[in-house]
């Protein structure tokens, strides 16, 4: 039995402004996606990690993460597929390369480069001793509202609240989440029909929720944010300068 790392890496990231797709734009002068495969092989446990590359980037990721090869403890085995539209179908696509002795998947957006080893070990643990779905997490600093989204002619337009859930009981969702292979497995093809561009989960853990199978959520951590706009950039190397210092 073993434990494996699916990367999805097929988003445009549009979001963090005009330039290469996200998980390729480099934090201090390496490739996001290559903290992100360092961040999973870190734990001793992970043997095995698959990137899923843009539908028509395979071969250009697989050379770039062949210029920077795991090594030492770091060391485990990289596969790299072509993604999908979605993020869940890219998701879909990576778990479909695995080997049959996985059993235990943790899945980890390229865009959440710098999580510690300590999150990713203690996701496995939960998911070893017992959990089908694993989420880290954090409680929210900002109070959140529901709205209903104005579109189309009236986009932009102040929005209508329609309530505000009670800020204690919320989580802001990080990954690695991890997942006892089957339980993934299962949902991933359940649901599979939903995984168009702009629809589809956009996290795993949602998926077997609606597969009726129970989740947890373990501590997540600061340092695990999502790379999404260009603020996030800064934070980024300032974080990977505090560590190197
Ligand atoms: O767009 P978002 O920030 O939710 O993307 C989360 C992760 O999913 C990113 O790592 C992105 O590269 C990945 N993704 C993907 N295939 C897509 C869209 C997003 O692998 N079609």
């Amino acid at each position: 039995s073993r434990t494996a790392a699916v990367i999805p890496a097929a988003g445009r990231g549009v979001r963090l402004g005009p330039g290469a797709p996200k998980a390729l734009r480099t934090l201090n002068g390496t490739p996001m996606l290559v903290h992100a495969v360092r961040s999973m092989a870190a734990s001793r446990a992970v043997s095995l990690v698959v990137v899923v590359a843009p539908p028509d980037g395979a071969a250009e990721v697989r050379s770039l993460l062949d210029a920077y090869p795991l090594t030492g403890h770091d060391r485990a085995e990289l596969l790299v597929v072509p993604g999908g539209e979605s993020r869940q179908e890219s998701v879909r696509r990576g778990l479909a390369a695995l080997p049959d002795d996985v059993t235990t998947v943790l899945v980890h957006d390229a865009a959440r480069p710098l999580v510690p080893v300590e999150t990713v070990d203690s996701v496995i643990s939960a998911v070893r001793a017992g959990a089908p779905a694993v989420v880290p997490a954090l409680p929210l600093a900002d109070t959140v509202k529901e709205v209903e989204p104005r579109t189309g002619a009236a986009a932009g337009e102040p929005e209508p609240v329609v309530g505000t859930p009670e800020r204690a009981l919320l989580r802001a969702v990080q990954t690695p989440q991890g997942f006892d292979r089957r339980t993934l497995d299962a949902a991933h093809e359940k649901f599979a029909a939903f995984a168009t561009e702009g629809e589809g989960a956009t996290d795993d853990a949602g998926l077997v929720e609606r597969l009726g199978a129970p989740v947890v959520v373990v501590p997540g951590h600061e340092e695990a944010f999502k790379v999404t706009r260009p603020l996030d950039l800064v934070l980024a190397e300032a974080v990977l300068a505090r560590r190197r210092a």
